[in-house]
């Protein structure tokens, strides 16, 4: 999660669509134009200025720094509109990336009915929006949806049943630690986008980043590795959860590339590469169970 959550989608609302008087008056106030627009499509649906107090009050919240997203409650996700609040990160475009890597892999393995776990799924992105997209091809995948945060389950509970993705089991667990043991070698897909932000760089990070659960961001070091305790556990543990021949698919910050490439090859998994996102940055870590 490098960049702030602010940075947002490609579809912000049509202009066509919000009361302009109102955008005008929260950009004078200093709301970015985008944003302004959403606001006010959010909170004035229609142009009803009975709504406007309760605008204003959300431009308030906005100005003193809150995530756009928490104050609107829901974002876009690939093919989903998923509610965020503050128990869960704030989904972010480069892991829109690592969707649409793990489609690119289960369709290289072909499984008819994969069985995948969504390592840390926060809001559920990831695993829902892989259900949802395979849904649409027509294959019918399960989903493990692993967090140690109940707050977090429960959110991506609630987006489960909005989306009508009923195919999915909640497990309340630090990483692997307790699901349930008869899933050990039966797994085709992994995917994970862990806590992976050093403390000593979260201090120098976007502050609107302080409005997000911490214990999503910030990991311990390990191997001399700011923020690599957790994706180190994952890459490590993995590959005993994995069929044969499934695949780990994990984002990692910048500076992981090296520990994680190494920590996968030692822990046995084959096919090792590492993509960079759309910016250019070491980012995604695809690894295939020998
Ligand atoms: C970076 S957020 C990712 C959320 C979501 N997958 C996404 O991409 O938007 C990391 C998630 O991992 C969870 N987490 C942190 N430590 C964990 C642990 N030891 N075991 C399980 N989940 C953990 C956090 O609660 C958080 O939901």
């Amino acid at each position: 999660m490098p960049c702030s959550p602010t940075s947002g989608p490609a579809n912000w609302p049509r202009v066509t669509d919000v009361n302009a008087d109102l955008v005008a008056e929260l950009v004078a106030s200093g709301i970015d134009r985008r944003e302004a627009r959403w606001l006010v499509e959010e909170f004035v649906p229609g142009g009803d200025l009975d709504a406007a107090p309760a605008l204003r009050r959300a431009a308030k919240r906005r100005l003193d720094g809150e995530p756009l997203q928490y104050i609107i409650g829901h974002w876009p996700f690939r093919s989903l509109d998923l509610d965020v609040d503050p128990g869960v990160l704030i989904p972010r475009p480069e892991t829109e990336e690592l969707v649409g890597f793990a489609i690119d892999e289960l369709a290289r393995m072909g499984c008819a009915a994969p069985v995948i776990m969504d390592l840390g799924c926060g809001s559920g992105a990831i695993g829902l929006a892989l259900l949802d997209e395979l849904l649409e091809r027509g294959i019918l995948a399960t989903l493990v949806a692993v967090d140690q945060s109940t707050d977090a389950l429960a959110t991506a509970r609630r987006n489960a049943l909005k989306h009508k993705l009923h195919a999915v089991s909640f497990v309340h667990s630090s990483w692997f630690a307790d699901v349930d043991p008869s899933l050990r070698g039966h797994i085709d897909l992994i995917v994970a986008n862990p806590p992976y932000v050093g403390d000593e760089e979260f201090v120098h990070l976007d502050p609107v980043l302080r409005y997000e659960p911490k214990g999503a961001i910030v990991s311990r070091d390990a191997k001399g590795v700011p923020g690599f305790a957790d994706l180190d556990v994952i890459i490590r543990e993995a590959v005993s959860w994995l069929r044969p021949g499934g695949v780990l698919i994990c984002e990692h910050s910048n500076i992981h590339r090296d520990a994680a490439t190494e920590t996968a090859k030692q822990a046995g998994f084959v096919d090792v590469v590492d993509l960079d996102d759309l910016a250019g940055h070491p980012r995604t870590l695809i690894a295939r169970r020998a």
